[in-house]
């Protein structure tokens, strides 16, 4: 039996991959690395610094910039990040989304969210679906990104159940390894790359029904 979810939010709930990736590749082109849709695949579920470090060291530039200069990147490229989110609206989730977690609410199933976006409490509220999560993972307090498990380990303890007792929600390698570490059980949201070791893979939230998912 299972008796809550943790969601990861980037390629799940909403289709914001494609703007974080427009973004990076602004900033790449910048300071002359360039970044392809194959390359950014590496970048889903991984924090910013984390994605810049992976940017400098695609383009062999790992050594050439200060602390100081990494921040000011990343907060640029933050910046134009969020302002490509300026018509986010209820019409961008996921198809299945909204009527998934209307059925969770219904059922009084707790939801937590574990995505390592610090603009996520900002683009659940622009999505209008912020009241239906019971937490939220901070990820400014975790020690480790995905794929340390730490993150569903936070959402599962945040919703007062075992990990085991819940399912996650990704869409990104890392997410699932860091779902799995964690000993939930992993629902793998498919985009053009395919997922391995997901529990069961889906292409979109039409596929799920909350009551089979709590009997697992
Ligand atoms: C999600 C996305 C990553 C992004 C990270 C941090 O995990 O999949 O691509 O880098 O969040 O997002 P933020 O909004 O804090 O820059
Ligand atoms: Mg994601």
């Amino acid at each position: 039996m299972k008796k809550g979810f943790a969601f990861d939010l980037d390629g799940v709930i909403t289709d914001t991959a494609k703007f974080h990736y427009v973004a990076w590749k602004e900033l790449a082109d910048s300071i002359g690395i360039t970044i392809d849709l194959q390359f950014n695949e590496q970048l889903k579920g991984i924090s910013r610094m984390d994605s810049l470090e992976r940017i400098l060291a695609y383009g062999g530039k790992e050594n050439d910039y200060t602390a100081e200069q990494k921040e000011e990147m990343a907060a640029d490229k933050n910046a134009n990040y969020v302002k490509l989110l300026d018509d986010l609206s209820p019409a961008d989730l996921l198809p299945g989304v909204k009527a998934f977690l209307d059925a969770a609410k219904e059922m009084n199933v707790p939801c937590s969210l574990a995505s390592a976006s610090k603009n996520a409490p900002f683009i659940l509220k622009k999505l209008g679906v912020y009241d239906y999560f019971d937490a939220i993972v901070d990820p400014a307090t975790l020690k480790k990104g995905k794929p340390d498990p730490e993150i569903f380990v936070r959402a599962a303890e945040l919703i007062h159940i075992d990990p085991s007792e819940a399912v996650g929600f990704e869409d990104a390698q890392a997410g699932i390894e860091g779902i799995k570490g964690a000993g939930m059980y992993a629902v793998g949201v498919e985009g053009n790359e395919p997922l391995t070791e997901a529990d069961m893979t889906i292409k979109s939230f039409e596929e799920l029904n909350v009551s089979d998912l709590l009997n697992l």
